[in-house]
């Protein structure tokens, strides 16, 4: 079983995308299990406090070190991680073969930012990754913790009810997906492509590939270079 552990000051923003769909389905399986962790919790004083003023004096709080290093170090002590993440813009772009890759491991902890960012040092001293979602800025790390979380698990095997269709995914096999159509045949005057009411396997498979290939050299050329 996959085990996700996400520590995060916001922990509500994670609520909604990891307790339905294909996550939940995956987590009633038995196929994973997430964690979120409040920072807060592990907070100074009686105001339980996570963030402060930076030094050198930009605008904008930072999430201390202390509340951070104390939560990791008991889940460090309580299992091995195969890896302790931080979402943060500056990281390497998500991707098909980064979600592979992660889908196999055992043990992953995730770190959310909030505010202007995290003490440096938990990056340089803690975080074995980091991995953004894409070159824009989020309020926070959850959202792309999020997004992070759901490219991993649906390739878990069984995740899925059909075995088959997160290979057959767009980027699994560097392509773009062909266009997918589904009754009424014609709306509006707007048809299906014929050869989908053929009824020819052959020549569905055949017209997918050509489709997956067109598409993908028309929008994501980047792909096929490889
Ligand atoms: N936190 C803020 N922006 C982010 C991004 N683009 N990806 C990952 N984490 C983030």
């Amino acid at each position: 079983m996959t085990r996700i552990d996400i520590l995060t000051v916001v922990p509500e923003l994670l609520e909604s995308p990891l307790n339905h769909s294909i996550v939940q389905r995956a987590k009633n399986k038995k196929l994973v299990e997430i964690h979120i962790h409040d920072i807060r919790e592990y907070g100074k004083g009686n105001y339980h406090q996570v963030d402060d003023y930076s030094y050198g004096g930009d605008a904008g709080m930072i999430l201390m070190i202390e509340p951070i290093y104390k939560l990791i170090t008991k889940l460090k002590e309580e299992r091995n991680y195969d890896e302790i993440i931080y979402m943060s813009p500056d990281g390497e772009v998500l991707n098909q073969p980064i979600a592979n890759h992660l889908s196999c491991k055992e043990n992953i902890m995730i770190l959310c930012g909030h505010y202007k960012g995290i003490d440096h040092r938990i990056r340089e001293h803690l975080i074995t990754r980091e991995i953004s979602i894409g070159d824009y800025v989020l309020s926070g790390g959850e959202l792309a913790a999020a997004v992070l979380c759901d490219s991993i698990i649906r390739l878990i095997p069984g995740a899925i009810s059909d075995e088959t269709s997160a290979l057959s995914d767009c980027f699994q096999d560097n392509l773009l997906s062909a266009p997918v159509y589904t009754r009424p045949a014609e709306f509006n005057g707007w048809r299906v492509p014929d050869v989908l009411l053929s009824g020819n396997p052959k020549l569905i498979a055949q017209w997918q590939e050509e489709q997956a290939l067109e598409r993908t050299r028309l929008l994501r050329p980047h792909l096929l270079d490889d």
